[in-house]
């Protein structure tokens, strides 16, 4: 399940602009920082792909790669910058959830979270959100690499991730699949492109 080829597509705004050629896509949303670029570029072993895209004021885009010409990596805009006022932050793009919630493609939402710290109130509340509407979800730890730090509490990923997943456990019926990453190590890489065949295939 390796990826052989990868390109960028197209930005869109709306749901209804995103490419209609029927491939299944995944689609990766998280914090701003959480590695989401890092993480693209890791699967895809490509340095840039997801920067070489990115323009100025485009952060309001769903952005498709198409990944061995048969299915899609989707980047959409981070929440939670930590400037933005807080109902900025909470209420995050209307298209956002319009494109979660009517994008017949999308066969599964990659929630990034980060696993060198503690669990975040917007993350949590990104998480709600997607149990409560039923929309299909992994749950993708990043910064793996990261070791403990006074800063962070002290926590390891490892504690940080049995953490998160112990606070959202009210939020599904069936616990989310989820697997640690890192774009430093590339750890994660292997078993993210096994579970999206898999997914593809069923
Ligand atoms: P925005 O595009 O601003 O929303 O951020 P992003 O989610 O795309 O994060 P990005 O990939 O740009 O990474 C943010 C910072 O975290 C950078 O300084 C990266 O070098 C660092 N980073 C990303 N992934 C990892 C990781 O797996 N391990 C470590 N140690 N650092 C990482
Ligand atoms: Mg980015």
């Amino acid at each position: 399940a390796q990826v052989v080829q990868a390109e960028f597509i197209k930005s869109s705004v709306r749901t209804e602009d995103c490419p209609s050629d029927g491939l299944p896509e995944f689609a990766l949303v998280g914090r701003s920082n959480v590695g989401k670029s890092s993480l693209l570029n890791s699967l895809v072993r490509r340095k840039k792909l997801a920067l070489t895209s990115k323009k100025p004021g485009k952060t309001q885009c769903i952005n498709h790669f198409k990944v061995n010409d048969s299915w899609y990596l989707v980047d959409l805009p981070g929440y939670g910058y930590a400037s933005a006022p807080q109902e900025l932050r909470t209420d995050w793009n209307k298209f956002t959830k319009d494109y979660f919630l009517n994008r017949s493609t999308l066969v599964s939402v990659f929630l990034l979270i980060d696993a060198s710290i503690p669990a975040k109130k917007i993350d949590l509340e990104y998480a709600s959100w997607l149990g409560q509407n039923q929309v299909p979800m992994t749950l993708i730890f990043t910064k793996c690499d990261k070791r403990k730090k006074k800063r962070n509490g002290g926590k390891r990923p490892e504690e940080n991730v049995n953490e998160f997943q112990e606070l959202i456990r009210g939020f599904f019926e069936t616990a989310p699949p989820w697997i640690m990453t890192s774009g430093v190590t590339n750890q994660g890489r292997d078993e993210m492109l096994l579970h999206m065949a898999q997914l593809r295939n069923y």
